[in-house]
C-alpha cells in the first residue's frame, strides 16, 4: 500500500471545490447536499465546511463493489425528504465506471429537483462509460484502486487520513 495523496493536498483541493460551489449557488435560496454513503462521509464533512451558504444535508446509501470488483447496484438506504424544486448537489467519493452516479442521477432527476449537479472527489476517466458531465471533480486518477479518506476495501481503511493505492493481490 503506497501513499498517493497526503492530507494537505486533499485539503487544498477541497477548499477550492468549496469556493467554486459557494459561487455557483450563491444566488439560490436553498441548497441540499446529497451524500452518497458510505465512501463520501469524510469528503462531505470537509467539503460542507468550505461552503459558505445555508444548506441542508441528506444521505443515500448505494453500494456496488464487493472487494475490488464491481458488482450489482444495491440501494441500501433510500432518501426520505422531498426533492421537488430543490437544488440538489450529489456528493460522491469516486466515480469509476459511472454506473452508480448514472443510476443516482436518474433516480433523483425523476423526482423533479430544481437543479441537479454532481461533485466527486475522484474520477477515473479511463473507466467511465457514460457521457454525462460531472460538474466538480477533485482529482482525475488512473485506473487504480485507492483507499483512505472514506474509501474502503471491504469496509477497512476508511479512517486513514491520506489516500493510498492498493496493488492487486
Ligand atoms: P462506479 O459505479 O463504477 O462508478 O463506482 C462507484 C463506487 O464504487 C464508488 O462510489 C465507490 O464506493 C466504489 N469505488 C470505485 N472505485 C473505487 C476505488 O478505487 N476505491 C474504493 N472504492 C471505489
Ligand atoms: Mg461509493
Amino acid at each position: 500500500m503506497k501513499e498517493y495523496l497526503n492530507e494537505k493536498k486533499i485539503k487544498e483541493r477541497v477548499e477550492i471545490l468549496g469556493e467554486a460551489i459557494t459561487k455557483a449557488y450563491k444566488n439560490q435560496n436553498e441548497l441540499t447536499i446529497l451524500c452518497v454513503l458510505k465512501g463520501s462521509f469524510i469528503f462531505l464533512a470537509d467539503l460542507v465546511r468550505e461552503i459558505e451558504l445555508d444548506l441542508s444535508i441528506e444521505f443515500i446509501d448505494v453500494s456496488s463493489y464487493v472487494g475490488m470488483s464491481r458488482s450489482e447496484l444495491v440501494l441500501n438506504k433510500d432518501i426520505n425528504f422531498n426533492v421537488k424544486n430543490k437544488n440538489i448537489l450529489i456528493v460522491e467519493d469516486i466515480i469509476d465506471s459511472g454506473n452508480t452516479i448514472n443510476f443516482l442521477f436518474k433516480y433523483i432527476n425523476d423526482k423533479k429537483p430544481k437543479s441537479l449537479k454532481i461533485a466527486t472527489l475522484f474520477f477515473k476517466p479511463e473507466a467511465y462509460n457514460f457521457n454525462m458531465k460531472i460538474d466538480w471533480i477533485g482529482f482525475n486518477i488512473s485506473n487504480e484502486f485507492i483507499v483512505g479518506y472514506g474509501l474502503d476495501l471491504n469496509e477497512i481503511h476508511r479512517n486513514k487520513k491520506s489516500i493510498y493505492i492498493l496493488e492487486d493481490e
